[in-house]
């Protein structure tokens, strides 16, 4: 049973933005109906837009539309939501908010516990993180916790910049760095597959595994985001962070205790490890890919270069694949395969752990191949983990056919938590297991900015993939020289 979260005043800046509205307010409302918020809590909605709380309250109500069958009484939900609007700039307001948030906490009875939710333009979080400090709004009774959204800076420079200004106000034991992958259900799953069962983790190493293979793709263009998109592209976007993420989660060692330092830890000594690319080494690790015109489910779509927002000559990458090795004992030799795209064939994120082959094949003579045994993680759409074996076929004979078997969350009929929820709650608690720390943060840009220098510096012959489509001829081409394919998604 998962306790109540404690009491506490919930301040999001950017109270009016896309994020809050489709993600924090409809995952605040969740926990909220299955009874895992105190119903000592109180949401100050910051943000410039003059409105009143009854606009707000409006909104919130629009937010969680959706849940309308629910036996929930929708206004008394948004009852505990405020709006105090606010220039970031001017010092004085910081001092109105603070006072505003006593009141709340006095009315509510929050016990002074405050969770400051950064939900707006990053170039913000550093200068109020340093306001919120200097004006004392972190000088109260309880708790104080700064949740940050990404983008984590732009590259280790600017990501350094950003720590250091906002770990002058707040301790690193208070930042909770978001990722939200880190919230899914699936990916969640991949350290109780690895450490609550007997018959992975001693074949969790370069002995067994032939290569691992991740894959995220998305049907969805950069629809109105082409402005930050351009700046950023996919292996800022996604690799950065969400790639790197699930794979040092698939790769860590078993951790002393499951204690946030402890998982954090080994997930650091992963980044640690992987082996650094060289500028002349890029391009034989990394390939990219930009999405041309193409068909979606029967309808023509515009190329990248063709979205608002975008340069038309644009060198930015809407696809990466890569190769990230594991310089250590247990991975040595052992290809980490990523793949991440805009305007690709299906809207999937999935696993793929392919064993090696068995020494021989006794089945040849019967002109039988044998498939290797793969385990699937799925993260998305379709909750589940498939593992691939081989199994009599049905016949006369002796002979071997692949099977599959398969555990299909859907079949559960359980509703999974929203990532969002589950970080929400977490935080709340106290618990940055699922957050990111600083030197993840860190160790990661430097990775990817040695590629980002490169691919900033030659010019792609882009566009190089239609859209509808699995990206470009390279990313097959990255894995055939290895004398590996890229398995089919679901
Ligand atoms: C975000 C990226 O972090 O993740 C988006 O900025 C991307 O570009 C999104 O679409 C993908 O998340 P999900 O949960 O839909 O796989």
């Amino acid at each position: 049973m998962t306790r109540h979260t404690p009491r506490a005043i919930i301040v999001i800046f950017g109270a009016t933005g896309d994020l809050a509205n489709r993600k924090l307010y409809p995952s605040l409302y969740r926990l909220y109906r299955n009874h895992k918020l105190s119903d000592h809590f109180a949401v100050v909605g910051v943000a410039r837009r003059p409105l009143t709380n009854e606009d707000f309250r409006n909104n919130i109500k629009k937010s969680i539309a959706d849940f309308q069958d629910d036996p929930i009484d929708h206004d008394a939900f948004a009852a505990h939501f405020h709006y105090n609007p606010f220039d970031a700039q001017h010092l004085s307001e910081y001092q109105k908010l603070d006072n505003f948030i006593n009141q709340l906490d006095d009315k509510h009875q929050a016990d002074g516990n405050r969770l400051f939710y950064m939900a707006m333009a990053p170039n913000f979080f550093g200068p109020i993180a340093a306001n919120l400090k200097s004006q004392g709004l972190t000088d109260n009774r309880g708790w104080s916790r700064l949740v940050i959204e990404k983008p984590f800076g732009h590259n280790y420079e600017t990501a350094q910049q950003l720590n250091e200004q906002i770990g002058q106000a707040f301790s690193e034991d208070q930042i909770y760095r978001i990722d939200h992958y880190l919230g899914k259900q699936m990916v969640q799953n991949i350290e109780i597959v690895r450490f609550a069962n007997a018959m992975f983790e001693p074949l969790w190493n370069n002995q067994y595994i032939a290569n691992v293979q991740i894959t995220s793709s998305e049907v969805l263009g950069v629809e109105e985001r082409g402005r930050y998109y351009d700046e950023s592209g996919a292996l800022r976007d996604m690799v950065q962070n969400h790639m790197l993420q699930i794979v040092s989660l698939l790769a860590m060692e078993p951790p002393a205790k499951l204690h946030p330092d402890e998982v954090r830890y080994e997930k650091i000594k992963v980044l640690r490890s992987l082996r650094q690319l060289e500028e002349k080494d890029v391009n034989a690790y990394f390939v990219r890919g930009q999405y041309d015109q193409g068909e979606i489910a029967g309808k023509a779509v515009d190329s990248y270069r063709d979205s608002n927002g975008v340069a038309s000559d644009s060198n930015t990458e809407t696809f990466v694949a890569g190769k990230f090795m594991i310089d250590n004992f247990r991975w040595a030799g052992v290809p980490f395969y990523v793949r991440t795209g805009k305007r690709m064939a299906k809207k999937a994120t999935e696993i793929v752990i392919q064993f090696k082959d068995l020494p021989i094949n006794l089945y040849k003579d019967k002109g039988d191949t044998i498939d290797p045994n793969l385990l699937v993680i799925r993260i998305q759409p379709d909750e589940g983990i498939t593992m691939h074996l081989n199994a009599k076929k049905t016949d006369y004979e002796t002979t071997s056919t692949p099977i599959a078997m398969h555990y299909n969350k859907a079949d559960q009929n359980t509703e999974s938590p929203e990532a969002y929820e589950v970080l929400i709650k977490d935080c709340l608690n106290g618990d940055s297991t699922s957050f990111v720390h600083s030197d993840e943060v860190s160790l990661s840009w430097k990775f990817v900015d040695v590629i980002s220098k490169v691919w900033m510096n030659e010019k792609a012959d882009f566009p190089n993939y239609q859209s509808g489509t699995n990206g470009p001829t390279q990313a097959t081409e990255l894995l055939a020289q290895d004398g590996f394919h890229w398995w089919e998604i679901n």
